[in-house]
């Protein structure tokens, strides 16, 4: 197949079992094909447990397949070390999961640095400056030296979307960035990604239960058992 620079994931029949060896194999993704270029922004929607948060693990390589071809950038993610997953994570990958997994002995501004400490152990002269106005972005300019315990659960969310950002990731994957919040929150969150898409060109992938936010985003893909069940909404 051509390569094509514009594509940055490729998703070709992908399948997921979950294993384990005291329990029946767990089927989530049955077949799931998917082509995201640079630039796009897609809404994946679909009730509770039907694989949404499974494809976005796959997506960011915190997860494999059991069965087909998941490429990101032009690499077959199959074909790379975790040590060289981990690079890619880091350097092109900003992610906002679930729940926020923020460290609870590390203060608001210091949880929102990590990312930036992989190569040196030190944050670079310029990721605390962009780290302080991404806060003020979301509305915690005034908690930057709080610890998570000292928050509420909306403000812990909204810290880590700035950690997902701090790196300028060329592609977000974020599940349920705005489910713990209050409307107006969520609405200049919303705002904040789409903005980001579209000055900045990020891949935005947003799973989400808001139909408010989904229609935000360029695409809507809706997954039903494990498939897609239509190509646009
Ligand atoms: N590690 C695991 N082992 C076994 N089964 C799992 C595992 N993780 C998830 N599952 C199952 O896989 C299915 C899909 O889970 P997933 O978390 O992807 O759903 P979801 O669409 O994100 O749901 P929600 O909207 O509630 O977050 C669920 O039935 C879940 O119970
Ligand atoms: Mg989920």
């Amino acid at each position: 197949m051509a390569s094509d620079d514009s594509i940055v994931l490729r998703l070709e029949d992908v399948h997921k079992q979950y294993e384990s060896a005291d329990r029946e194999p767990v089927p989530v993704l049955h077949g799931i094909s998917l082509t995201i270029r640079r630039g796009d922004s897609l809404a994946v929607v679909g009730p509770s447990g039907c694989g949404k948060s499974t494809l976005l693990n796959i997506l960011g390589s915190l997860d494999s397949p059991t069965r087909g071809s998941i490429q990101l950038d032009g690499e077959e993610l199959a074909h790379l070390s975790e040590p060289e997953l981990a690079t890619i994570r880091n350097q092109k990958i900003g992610f906002i999961f679930q729940s926020h997994h923020l460290l609870p002995q590390c203060s608001v501004l210091e949880n929102v640095l990590i990312p930036t400490l992989a190569d040196t152990g030190r944050a670079p002269a310029d990721a605390s400056e962009r780290a302080r106005q991404l806060l003020e972005r979301v509305g915690l300019g005034h908690r930057l030296t709080h610890r998570p315990g000292q928050l509420s659960g909306g403000e812990c969310q909204r810290v880590a979307v700035v950690r997902s950002l701090i790196n300028r990731p060329s592609l977000i994957l974020a599940d349920e960035p705005t489910g713990a919040l209050d409307h107006s929150t969520a609405e200049s969150l919303g705002d904040l990604l789409v903005e980001l898409n579209r000055d900045d060109q990020v891949t935005l992938i947003v799973v989400t239960h808001s139909t408010e936010l989904a229609a935000k985003m360029g695409a809507i893909r809706q997954l039903l058992d494990g498939r897609f069940v239509a190509d646009n909404l």
